[in-house]
This record gives structure tokens, C-alpha cells and sequence, in this order.
């Protein structure tokens, strides 16, 4: 259960004042009669999923794990952050797990790539491309370096079993080249768009091949799905906190959300966030720029502009209140470097202080709002209600700001240019 807190960031009575707007939208985008209603597939993907599909990704899922080190994540955007987000979340940064998750195909980087390959070298990987439209050049590039590179270790008829797409169910290049090399393929729905993925095969297989629950992480998604379209706004934790992020900007004229965590395995979670909220909300010149911060790390770059530099932000700041794990601080029996007042104790206690310490200090003395979304621990299932909060309240808040949150025509402008610079056929 998500307990949300407003109580550092603005009082709740202006809020309240939203409810019709809110009993509006919410029948919008339940009836899918809105902007962009083609792409609300998401609403209750999570219920309707095709459970022949669904074993299918775990029976898959587990030939992978029981016979490869390593599976390649091969994708970019909405096709490969939410994966990565909720499999750090759960797996850590340094997990144990026997199978090791490796990202390729959201860079041109001709470092990272060419490591990465050259990483793969001798050792025995799958390969999970991922792609809509099957045509994304950062995607189809990274694939067919990866594809060369498995071939000539394994040969054609081995690297084909190896090989796992998920994308279109008829159309796009990614598509008919799975068609004609006979890939196991998991299907994209139609009216589902990459960043609002996460809980269809995009997000499920890789997840599941890093030793997760699916089925929790669904249910998850499920009680997100019944808790968070209701229509009472004082009830509705989900639309307070989306009602909240427009006050911010309308009324209190914030141009930065800044998500602050304050564990390393929630940075990309706070990656999947900024891609939800910039490409839903930033069109037709509005919308809140979302910027994240992990702490307490960042407060030793970024805090001193957050405390008492140019006021254009709010927090939202995401806690989980029990680690899943711990280590204590040590005696010493010299105490040279004096630390022996927190002998015994937790660091969970202490990154505990350095939240509550840092609160007072950006809200009560800076004057920045913060609002605080808590999550008593992280699992499959927590998380899948977590993320379905996340979206639920990003279709809310572009719906409030009256633009469509599902497509993103800015993002072509620069392909555009590139192809032409590229000397694409066509452009
Ligand atoms: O959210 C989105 O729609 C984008 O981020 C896409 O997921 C991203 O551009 C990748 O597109 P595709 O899946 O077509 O390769």
C-alpha cells in the first residue's frame, strides 16, 4: 500500500478543489474516450494478460536461466527502461543471481557498444531485442552486432534459439526478420506505447529471466489498478499526488519536479520516471521538466542548489521505509575517526536521519515543497502497484494540462536530421 504525504509541499483543502476534474478524466480514461485513447491498452493490460502468453514468457524465461550466463537486454526508451528499472529495484546493482543482465541498443556510443560486445566475447548469452516499431537505429544497429557476434560463436541454428524479440504482432522489419529466422517472439500490443510497456512481455520477460515473480509483479499492478481508479479524490492517493503535481505548476509556478531517492538501485526507476512524465506532459509548450537526484550522494553536488538557489522546484520523494538489506556500523576499539557514537547501528538508520535531516532542511529553511510517496518494502508485488501508480497519475496529469499522453511527436524531429546526415534513402 502507497501512503502518500503532502503535508511538506502545499495544503491538501486546494487540492481537494479538483474533484470534478478529476471524476471527469478518470471516466476519460476508463471509457478510453480522450486524447490518445488508442494507447490506454495499459489501463488493464495487467488483468487481461493472455495467459497462454504468459507461460509461455516463464517456461522461456527459465530455458534461459538454466542455460546461459547472460542475457542482453536490447533495447532503448520504452523498451528497455522499465525492465532495467524494476530489475535493480529488486536484484540490487551487484546481484548474486546466476544470470547476469546486460543493456545494449540504447546508445550509438561507439565505447559502450564496442565493450559491451567485446564483453560478450567466449561467454554464453541470449539476447532479448525489443522494439515496437523494429525499426529504432540505436535497436536495429546494437542487434545486428549482437546477432553477427552470436552466429559466428555458436553458429546460425543455435544463435536462433538464442535469440528472443519481442515487438509487433504483424508489422515492422524487427518482425519479419523474427518471421523469416523463426525467433520466439512476444507480442507488443497495439495500444500499448513503450513508456506504459512495463507490464506487458516488454517488461515481463526480462524481468522473469532475472528470477522474479511475474505473476506478483501483475497482481501488483492489479490492486494498483482497483485502488487507483477511484474516482473519490480524498480516497485516491494516486490522482492527489497527479492534482498536487499541476498545483505545482499552475499555482505555485514550479517548472522542475526533482524525484529524489536514497538508494542507488532506484536510479532508474528515477530514469523510468523522467522518460513517463517528459514525453507524456512536454508538448504544446507545458509540463513540469522531471530531474532526479539520488541521495545522500547528490547532496554533496546538487544540494546546494536545491537548498538555496533559483526556486523553480518541487521534490517528490520516493521512501522505502525497510531495506531489504542491512549491515551495521562496527566498534573500534581506537575510535580515530570518532564514529564510535553510531557503533551497532543500522545504516538504514542512519540514511533514516539523513532523510529526515534533509527535509527539515529543503522545506522548512529552503522553502522547497516536498512531497513524500511511501512504500513499506520492495518486492514483486509492491513494486507492480507502485509503477501502475506512476502511470495512472501521469495520464491524470497530462490530461489535466489538456495534451494527449501518449505520443510524442517531438522525438522525431532530431531522427529527422540524422537520417538526412546520415544519408538515409527518403530523407
Ligand atoms: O515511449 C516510447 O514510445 C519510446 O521511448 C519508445 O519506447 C522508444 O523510442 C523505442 O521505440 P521502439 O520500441 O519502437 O524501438
Amino acid at each position: 500500500m502507497i501512503k502518500l504525504d503532502l503535508k511538506n509541499a502545499l495544503n491538501e483543502k486546494e487540492i481537494l478543489k479538483y474533484q470534478d476534474k478529476v471524476k471527469q478524466i478518470n471516466e476519460v480514461i476508463e471509457k478510453k474516450t480522450g486524447l490518445g485513447n488508442d494507447f490506454l491498452g495499459w489501463v488493464n493490460y495487467a488483468e487481461i494478460i493472455d495467459k497462454t502468453e504468459l507461460e509461455r514468457i516463464v517456461k522461456c524465461s527459465e530455458y534461459v536461466r538454466n542455460n546461459f550466463d547472460i542475457l542482453v537486454v536490447c533495447g532503448i526508451g520504452g523498451s528497455y527502461l522499465g525492465a532495467r528499472a524494476a530489475i535493480e529495484a529488486l536484484n540490487g546493482l551487484y546481484s548474486k543471481d546466476k544470470l547476469e543482465i546486460v543493456y545494449l541498443g540504447n546508445t550509438f556510443s561507439p565505447n559502450y557498444t564496442a565493450q559491451v560486445i567485446d564483453y560478450l566475447k567466449d561467454k554464453k548469452f541470449a539476447i532479448n531485442v525489443i522494439s515496437k516499431s523494429g525499426t529504432t537505429t540505436e535497436t536495429s544497429i546494437a542487434f545486428r552486432l549482437l546477432k553477427d557476434l552470436l552466429e559466428k560463436q555458436v553458429g546460425k541454428e543455435k544463435a536462433r534459439r538464442a535469440i528472443f524479440a519481442t515487438t509487433d504482432k504483424k508489422s515492422g522489419a524487427l518482425r519479419n526478420l523474427a518471421n523469416i529466422e523463426g525467433y520466439e517472439t512476444f507480442v507488443l500490443p497495439d495500444d500499448v506505447g513503450g513508456r506504459y510497456s512495463i507490464f506487458t512481455p516488454v517488461g515481463l520477460f526480462p524481468l522473469a529471466c532475472a528470477g522474479r515473480d511475474i505473476k506478483m509483479f501483475l497482481s501488483g499492478a492489479n490492486e494498483g489498478k482497483l485502488r487507483y481508479s477511484n474516482p473519490t479524490l480524498k480516497e485516491n492517493a494516486c490522482y492527489m499526488y497527479a492534482c498536487a503535481r499541476d498545483y505545482m505548476l499552475v499555482h505555485e509556478r514550479k517548472s522542475v519536479e526533482l524525484f529524489v531517492q536514497y538508494e542507488p538501485h532506484l536510479t532508474q526507476i528515477s530514469e523510468w520516471l523522467k522518460q513517463l512524465f517528459a514525453e507524456s506532459e512536454g508538448k504544446d509548450k507545458k509540463g513540469l521538466l522531471p530531474d532526479s537526484v539520488s541521495f545522500s550522494t547528490d547532496l554533496h553536488s546538487l544540494g546546494q542548489f536545491i537548498q538555496d538557489g533559483t526556486p523553480l522546484l518541487f521534490e517528490t520523494i520516493l521512501r522505502i521505509k525497510k531495506s531489504s538489506i542491512d549491515i551495521k556500523i562496527p566498534h573500534d576499539k581506537d575510535d580515530l575517526d570518532g564514529l564510535n557514537y553510531l557503533e551497532n547501528k543500522e545504516l538504514s538508520y542512519v540514511n533514516e536521519k539523513a532523510f529526515l535531516g534533509t527535509l527539515k532542511a529543503h522545506h522548512d529553511d529552503g522553502g522547497v515543497p516536498c512531497i513524500i510517496i511511501e512504500v513499506d518494502e520492495l518486492n514483486e508485488n509492491s513494486l507492480g502497484e507502485l509503477l501502475y501508480f506512476f502511470m495512472r497519475a501521469c495520464a491524470m496529469s497530462a490530461y489535466l494540462l489538456n495534451v494527449n499522453p501518449f505520443n510524442q511527436p517531438g522525438v522525431e524531429i532530431y531522427k529527422k536530421n540524422m537520417f538526412h546526415l546520415l544519408g538515409k534513402k527518403g530523407y
